[in-house]
This record gives structure tokens, C-alpha cells and sequence, in this order.
């Protein structure tokens, strides 16, 4: 389960999903932006999307924790974004703060659906090696928040991610 192919370990697992939970996903009003459509910047947070994605996600969530030394977590934020043809996402991280963790979630993708890049931290600084990881549905990439990360341009117009933070607690 857990990856060690760049310097900070990160997680991944194939986690199936309900038609509900698709159906739900895929039915959320979002807006549209340059880089990709999302529902990122909502005032009060979608607590169903929360739970939802807590639901699918939490038996993941606890196996790493319990590899980490945690005792339990929160799921702090979660949101969708939808890449069409063109669509990408720039280098960026969540948060640099202690104990967190972000994820993606694929919920649809082709063939053509752009890979996630991990870098090491402190990247473009101090290294240019890229783990590109290939979506697949249900795949689920679990990393320290502070992991510089992008979305290369997308080469179709289905790729649908769920993405969010947890916070870690001993
Ligand atoms: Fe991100």
C-alpha cells in the first residue's frame, strides 16, 4: 500500500465506489475556471460530499493512520473538479501544516485523462524528478499536504476527481 518512489512516502489503493456515490458526484453544480471546473470556493462546506466521501474513503483512511501512528482523523474539506480537453492544475500544495494530508480520488477517467505528478519537496528548487501517477477509476493517492503536485493539460473531456484534506490526530 504505501509508495516510496520519491523521498516522502505516499499512499494509494483502488477503492470501489456505489452508483450512488458516482451519481452524486457527477450531479454537483460546479463552476467553471480556466485551469478546470470545480466547487472549491463554496461559503457554507457540502457536508454531504463530506460524508459521502468519508463513507467511501474512511477504511483507507484508518489503515494509514494506523501505519502512522495516529489515532484518529478528520476529513477537513473535500471538492470535485472536472478536467475537460485542455483543463490542468499548476504546481501547487494544500497546506504546510502539521499532521495534514490530502487526497485524490478518481471518479472517472479514459485513457487520455492526465497522470497526478508528486515531487519531491522543496521541488522546483531542489529537484525535477516527477512520480506521474496514472488515474485509473477509484484509485485513491493519499500524501503529506506539503507535496508539490500537478495536473499536466488533459487530453479528454472526462476526467472527475474528488479532493480534500484530513487532519491526522495522536
Ligand atoms: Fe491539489
Amino acid at each position: 500500500m504505501q509508495v516510496k518512489d520519491i523521498s516522502i512516502e505516499y499512499f494509494k489503493k483502488t477503492i470501489p465506489f456505489s452508483k450512488d456515490y458516482l451519481e452524486f458526484v457527477k450531479n454537483q453544480k460546479l463552476n467553471h475556471h480556466e485551469t478546470q471546473n470545480n466547487n472549491y470556493d463554496y461559503d457554507e462546506p457540502n457536508k454531504e460530499l463530506l460524508d459521502l466521501t468519508l463513507k467511501q474513503l474512511d477504511p483507507f483512511f484508518k489503515e494509514v493512520g494506523i501505519y502512522l501512528g495516529y489515532k484518529k482523523y478528520g476529513l477537513v474539506k473535500a471538492w470535485i473538479q472536472h478536467y475537460e480537453k485542455g483543463h490542468f492544475h499548476d504546481l501547487h500544495t494544500h497546506e504546510s501544516i502539521k499532521d495534514f494530508y490530502s487526497f485524490s480520488y478518481i471518479i472517472d477517467c479514459t485513457e487520455d485523462s492526465s497522470h497526478l505528478n508528486l515531487y519531491n519537496p522543496g521541488y522546483p528548487y531542489l529537484s525535477y524528478y516527477a512520480k506521474k501517477i496514472k488515474p485509473e477509476i477509484g484509485l485513491c493517492t493519499l500524501f503529506p499536504c506539503f507535496l508539490p503536485h500537478s495536473v499536466d493539460p488533459n487530453k479528454d473531456n472526462v476526467r472527475l476527481i474528488v479532493s480534500g484534506n484530513i487532519k491526522w490526530q495522536k
